[in-house]
This record gives C-alpha cells, sequence and structure tokens, in this order.
C-alpha cells in the first residue's frame, strides 16, 4: 500500500492523448444484464477495478459463468436465463454502490435466503429507500446492524413486481437498480418517481443498456417507468471509456492551459458526465467534439454558476479547477453528494481550504472565490474516496507540495489514474514553440532573484534580471536630471542608454551596480516600468537578450505572460506580505519594517494594477509561496520540475 503521493508541478501546458478505462457505471449494468440473460455475451473495453471486481464476483456468485480476457478487457458471460437459487449465499459488494443497489433487487426475484453486505464504508451509506420500496412489494429483508444499512437478510422468494414510488431524490442507483430487476418480477414492475430525480442521466444510462439486452422501458411520463415481465437476451457490448475519468484529464487542461485528449468518447455517449465538457467551454475553454474524441484546450477560467444534479461525480473535479478561475464559481443542485463514498462537499472543502482556496459550503453546493496568489501547497486526506484523490491531484499540477494521502483509493474505478495524469505532463519533442527559458515572476521579496540566481547556477544557465533593465533606465533618469513623470524623457533615456547588465550592471559604460539597489532607485522603478513606451523598447531587448545565448533563467514581472508565454516552464513566486516585508527589512539599511512593509504594498498595488502588463500569474504558471520554505528547498522543487520537463 502506497502511504502518500508527491506529485510535481507540471510548470507547462497538460499535452497529449488519454485512454481511459471503462465506464464504471457502463461496466456494472452491462454485466449485470448479461449474468441475467439467456446465452452469452461478450463484453469489450471492459473496467477492471475494485467496483467491477465487486459487480463480477457478485455475478458469479449469482451462479452467472465468466471468462475473463483481462489483457483485452474482454469479459464473456454466459447468463443464467432467469434462474435464480440461493442457499445462504452471501454477496460482499465491497464499496461498491452500484454493485449493492443493482445486486439487491434481483435478489428479490430469486429463491432461498441470501445476505447482502459490504465494507464498512458501505456499510454507512444509505439503502433505506430501496429497502422500503422492496418491503412495499413483500420482500422479506431484514437489517442485521442498523436500520436502512448494510449488512442485509434477504428470504427471496420470487417477487411478484407491481407498482411502488421511489423519492426521485435518494439516489439514481435505487431506480436504476429497480429498473435492472424488473424484468424478472413476474408481474414486472412500474416504478413512479416523486420530486425531482438527481443524476437522470443515470436512469436513462440504466435503460439503454437494458434495451441493447432486448428489455423495452416504457416511458409513459416523465416521473414513470414501466417494464414488463420478459427476459434479457444475451448480446455484444462496447463500454464506453469512462466519462468521469475523463474529467480529470480535461480538468488538466483547463488548469494548465494545455491540451488534451480523450479518445473514444463523443457527443452522443450515454454517460451523463460528459455534460462537464459543457462546462468547461462555458468557463472559456475551447473543445472540439471528435467522432471518436474529445478535446479540450484550456484558456482563462471564467467565473460562473452551475447545476450538477445531472452529473455530480464531476463536482469535485469542477471545484479543483475553480480554484484556478478569474472569479466566483458556484456549484448547485448537488446536496445529495454528501451520501457518497463520504460527504464530497465537506471533504473538498476541507481540503481545497488547506490549499488556500476560499471555499464554502452551501446546503446544496459550493461556492468557490478563487485568488491564485494565495494558492498552496498541502497533504491531502481522501476519505478513501477515489474523487477526492484524483481531484485534488489537479491542483497539485500548479502548486508544489501537494501530497495525496493513501492514493490507493484510487483503485476503485482508475487503478492507473497517476500514471495517466503524468503522461500529460510535454515531453521536449512535443514542444515546439517552446523556447528554453525557466520564466520566474512574483512581487518584491517574493524570493525571486535569489532563487533565479540560485537556480540558473545549480541548472548551468545563463541568469536574466530583468528588473535590472528597469532599474538602470530609473538610474539613467536620476542621473540625467530627467523627471521620471516625463515619458517621453525616459522613454528616449531607455532607447538611448547603453545598459549591460552581467554580474555587474552598467548604464553607458558606468558601474551602477549598487545604486540601482538604492531607496531611490526603489522609488522610481515601478514608474519606469509602468510607462508603456518604455516597456515596448526593453522587452524585445529581453528577448534578443535570452535567445541570443540560448535561454536561460529569466525573473521579472511579466516573462510568463510577456515576455516569453511560450517559456518551457513558468513559475510564479508568491509569500506573505510580512514574509515579504522582513525578507527585505534584513537586506536594508535605514528604514523601519512599517515602511519596507508600506513600500512592498506600494509597490504591489502598481505592478498588478498598471494597464500595460500588469503583474499577474501566467497561463499555466506554477503558483508556488515560499513563506515558510528555505532558498534551497524553493530551487530544488523548481530544479525538479524543470528535470521533469526536459529529461526524456
Ligand atoms: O527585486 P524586486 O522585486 O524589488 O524588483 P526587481 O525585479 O528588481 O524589479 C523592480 C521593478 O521593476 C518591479 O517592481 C517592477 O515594477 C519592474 N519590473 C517590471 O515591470 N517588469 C519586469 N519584467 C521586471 C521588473
Amino acid at each position: 500500500m502506497n502511504q502518500r503521493v508527491a506529485l510535481t508541478p507540471f510548470g507547462a501546458a497538460a499535452t497529449g492523448s488519454v485512454l481511459v478505462p471503462g465506464s464504471k457505471s457502463h461496466t456494472n449494468r452491462a454485466l449485470l444484464c448479461a449474468a441475467l440473460a439467456e446465452g452469452t455475451s461478450k463484453l469489450s473495453g471492459v473496467l477492471f477495478a475494485d467496483d467491477t471486481e465487486a459487480m463480477l464476483e457478485a455475478v458469479r456468485s449469482l451462479g452467472a459463468e465468466v471468462v475473463e480476457h483481462r489483457s483485452e478487457l474482454i469479459l464473456q458471460v454466459t447468463g443464467l436465463g432467469g434462474r435464480l437459487r440461493f442457499n445462504g449465499s452471501v454477496i460482499n459488494s465491497r464499496s461498491s454502490g452500484t454493485t449493492s443497489r443493482f445486486i439487491l433487487p434481483v435478489l428479490a426475484a430469486g429463491r432461498g435466503p441470501a445476505t447482502l453486505d459490504g465494507s464498512e464504508q458501505l456499510r454507512s451509506r444509505p439503502f433505506a429507500e430501496q429497502i422500503s420500496a422492496l418491503r412495499a412489494l413483500g420482500c422479506d429483508l431484514r437489517e442485521t446492524r442498523a436500520p436502512g444499512e448494510l449488512p442485509l437478510d434477504i428470504v427471496a422468494d420470487e417477487l411478484a413486481g407491481g407498482e411502488i414510488e421511489i423519492a426521485a431524490d435518494s439516489g439514481s442507483q435505487f431506480v436504476s437498480g429497480l429498473l435492472l430487476a424488473a424484468p424478472l418480477y413476474s408481474k414486472g414492475l412500474t416504478i413512479h418517481l416523486s420530486g425531482k430525480p438527481v443524476s437522470r442521466p443515470y436512469i436513462e444510462m440504466t435503460v439503454k443498456v437494458m434495451e441493447d439486452f432486448g428489455v423495452n422501458v416504457e416511458q409513459p411520463n416523465e416521473s414513470t417507468y414501466v417494464v414488463h415481465s420478459g427476459k434479457y437476451r444475451a448480446t455484444d457490448v462496447d463500454i464506453e471509456p469512462d466519462a468521469t475519468a475523463a474529467s480529470y484529464f480535461f480538468g488538466a487542461a483547463a488548469i494548465t492551459h494545455g491540451r488534451v485528449r480523450v479518445e473514444g468518447l463523443h457527443k452522443q455517449s450515454i454517460q451523463g458526465d460528459i455534460q462537464f465538457v459543457d462546462v468547461l467551454q462555458q468557463l472559456g475553454a475551447k473543445v472540439t467534439w471528435g467522432d471518436a474524441f474529445i478535446e479540450v484546450e484550456g484558456d482563462r477560467i471564467r467565473g460562473g454558476s452551475f447545476d450538477l444534479r445531472d452529473f455530480s461525480d464531476t463536482v469535485q473535479t469542477l471545484a479543483a479547477v475553480a480554484a484556478f478561475a478569474d472569479s466566483e464559481i458556484e456549484i448547485k443542485g448537488v446536496g445529495f453528494i454528501r451520501a457518497k463514498e463520504t460527504d464530497r462537499l465537506a471533504a473538498m472543502t476541507s481540503e481545497l481550504a488547506k490549499c488556500g482556496v476560499d471555499i464554502t459550503e452551501t446546503a446544496n453546493g459550493l461556492v468557490i472565490r478563487p485568488d491564485k496568489w494565495l494558492l498552496r501547497g498541502g497533504v491531502i486526506e481522501t476519505y478513501d474516496d477515489h474523487r477526492m484523490a484524483m481531484s485534488m491531484s489537479l491542483i497539485g499540477l500548479r502548486v508544489p507540495g501537494i501530497e495525496i494521502l493513501n492514493p490507493d483509493c484510487v483503485k476503485k474505478t482508475f487503478p492507473d489514474f497517476f500514471p495517466c495524469l503524468e503522461h500529460l505532463r510535454p515531453r521536449p519533442q512535443q514542444r515546439s514553440k517552446v523556447v528554453a527559458v525557466v520564466a520566474i515572476d512574483g512581487p518584491a521579496g517574493s524570493g525571486k532573484s535569489t532563487v533565479a540566481r540560485r537556480l540558473a547556477a545549480d541548472l548551468n544557465l545563463p541568469h536574466f534580471d530583468t528588473g535590472a533593465m528597469y532599474r538602470a533606465v530609473g538610474v539613467a533618469a536620476l542621473r540625467a536630471g530627467v523627471d521620471v513623470e516625463d515619458a517621453d524623457g525616459i522613454t528616449k533615456l531607455a532607447t538611448e542608454a547603453e545598459i549591460e547588465i552581467s554580474d555587474r550592471v552598467f548604464i553607458d559604460g558606468v558601474d551602477v551596480t549598487e545604486e540601482i539597489r538604492t531607496q531611490e532607485a526603489n522609488q522610481l522603478v515601478s514608474v519606469v516600468a509602468a510607462n508603456a513606451e518604455v516597456r515596448r523598447v526593453l522587452v524585445p531587448r529581453q528577448r534578443e537578450w535570452a535567445t541570443g545565448l540560448g535561454g536561460g533563467v529569466m525573473e521579472g514581472r511579466d516573462i510568463g505572460t510577456e515576455v516569453f508565454p511560450d517559456a518551457l516552464l513558468k513559475v510564479f513566486l508568491t509569500a506573505d506580505l510580512s514574509v515579504r516585508a522582513e525578507r527585505r527589512f534584513a537586506e536594508s539599511s535605514g528604514l523601519t519594517l512599517g515602511h519596507v512593509s508600506e513600500d512592498l504594498k506600494r509597490r504591489d498595488e502598481v505592478d498588478s494594477t498598471r494597464e500595460d502588463s500588469p503583474l499577474l500569474v501566467a497561463p499555466g504558471a506554477v503558483i508556488f509561496d515560499t513563506s515558510g520554505l528555505s532558498v534551497d528547498d524553493v530551487v530544488s522543487q523548481i530544479a525538479t520540475m524543470f528535470r521533469a520537463l526536459v529529461d526524456d
């Protein structure tokens, strides 16, 4: 068992094409129908993961014969053709909600005593709605531990079926289970849904799979399903790739401003979770719908309000994406996901808050008010919920220090999740446009200069301090007696002065290395840098400077956004204002800590709000809070990210 996984951020756009495993929901429905059918069915593209192993075991204990071709993802299932006899069989559904809720109504159709049980986690999930529906139909069921929970003893006596009402917001799995078993009941089954159904697409998927196996489901109105007594017929089924699993990779594209294709999915998918792609599109991503793929290209993530009632398994993915949005994102309509593997709203709130996200739980969803500057790493609890592990990993694509505890919980539906995610880290040969620059941006005192210098030395690359250029122009103005507010005068200086930056800084041959760091220079530099004409002169010089030397580590305020948006690796350093003030105070003389802090605040404000090239987190940049870290830690972590991008 792995205790934890530490993620290394990409710091670059996720790129590539992924094959996600087969849909859990489709696999488990098809497996059950095949097991109940007469004849042999072939299922291709099957998911082999904990939840489907649970169903596989369950249908075998019902008496179905299954031949496995695991490496080809194929199962051959010879069904029972309706004969269900038990003699004290115990069915262990592990942690699988679908297995337990699909099997229970099927058990009721057989004859003899049986027990349905599952993991501790499953035992704490609700079953009351289905138990009372089956009891109302005359089934003999007994909870052996607590009312409305597993384990359940059943003495089955070929339930005749009939007509029932079920609360639609109790969860679609109950309804799906009853539908799947309905043709086995001698009188069939009519289900009336009361209230507004949750996850209706899952009910539609059930209906579609039943139809594939030859059973018709009538829907006289929105809230009624009628299934006549009948038989499933064996058939061959291609299982769709899992749309929920795909959501993590589409989310990765959005978060890193990358481009990711998931093979085998399309608009006509029977999975409701495909709608997650529409949400990303509304948030600003570009989506290409192919006949046999969907591709998402990330862009700035806008805000918005979204009702995920029909595709609630993607709530956690959206919440992770929301941490990188430009404005507030509200997720609503999903209060019922508190009864999934864990209370998903509470769990997501607590783990995202750990990472610096301003998130509030509401009665039926989440509100996320993102601020990228405040993101930080953390050790993430997963609550034995595969979707916690997978969604929170997405934060780790752009935030260092994310560690996922008990990552093996992904085995429930996606055993290869972590290698698949890693597969999207861009490789050198995929990156034709890329410039071999490590871009380091951030506010004053975030550690940029020290980190950039040390990183360049460690990686044996040139170092480019673009701030020194703006400072040099400021000092040139001081020396020439030009007012910094005189935009034209300053631009003329920037154009004409010969600035040379190596270990030392020269203006027209005069060494000004110390002078550019004085308090007086500090006062001027933000004004100089806010002059758009000055930037028009200096930015091309910075580009030539770096490309002329074959790339290197370049620091500044707009390197990832403006100077080299196609940099190999982009990093945005931050730190709490108080920490930054302490750092600058230690380097300064004759100033109080209060003065230093005020000065930093003023420069943050000017740099972030200026019209031309404001200080912003570059698209896809790693957001690195250095508050509690040593220079060594920061440098070695960035070096690791760099190596992950260049080593093949
Ligand atoms: O080291 P510190 O954060 O004090 O700043 P610096 O890197 O020496 O840059 C000084 C000032 O130049 C910043 O406050 C920005 O106003 C400006 N600057 C910029 O606008 N764009 C850059 N690429 C680099 C610096």
